[in-house]
């Protein structure tokens, strides 16, 4: 995991406001965190998702995952960089996140990042290095 000054990419940056922004509609009712995501597709465009809890618990969608299948929805299917944010402490994609965006964008590059606070950057293949396949690994 690699710490990234966000002030040095424009590109980062831009993601990660837009994944602050978007972490405002969270709605986390149950666990009172709020977690932030916006993913970049090759084609240059942007799509966001934050946290939607449920009363099930179980049924709660986590905010890299609503980013990402909000882009799918629209027609999008190659994918750049994900930026994650939160408020308290950097997290990483859960397990089911990371099979998930492992399906669509094994090369994607992750840069979590604390509000007003550091940022770092990483690959999908370090946090999932031997993803479950239907077909073998070449
Ligand atoms: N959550 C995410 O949105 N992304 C993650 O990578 C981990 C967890 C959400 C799910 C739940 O609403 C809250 O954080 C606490 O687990």
């Amino acid at each position: 995991m690699q710490p990234i000054d966000l002030l040095n990419s424009a590109g980062d940056r831009e993601l990660v406001e837009e994944a602050i922004a978007t972490r405002k509609h969270a709605y986390c009712p149950y666990s009172q965190f709020s977690v932030g995501a916006a993913i970049r597709c090759e084609s240059g465009g942007v799509y966001k998702g934050c946290n939607i809890e449920n009363a099930s618990l179980g049924l709660t969608i986590c905010a890299e995952r609503v980013a990402l299948f909000t882009a799918l929805a629209s027609g999008e299917r190659s994918f750049v960089t994900l930026a994650l944010v939160t408020e308290r402490h950097v997290i990483s994609p859960c397990g089911a996140c990371r099979q998930v965006l492992t399906e669509f964008a094994p090369d994607l590059r992750v840069v979590t990042a604390i509000v007003s606070g550091p940022a770092y950057s990483l690959r999908l293949t370090e946090l999932l290095p031997f993803p479950f396949a239907l077909e073998p690994r070449r």
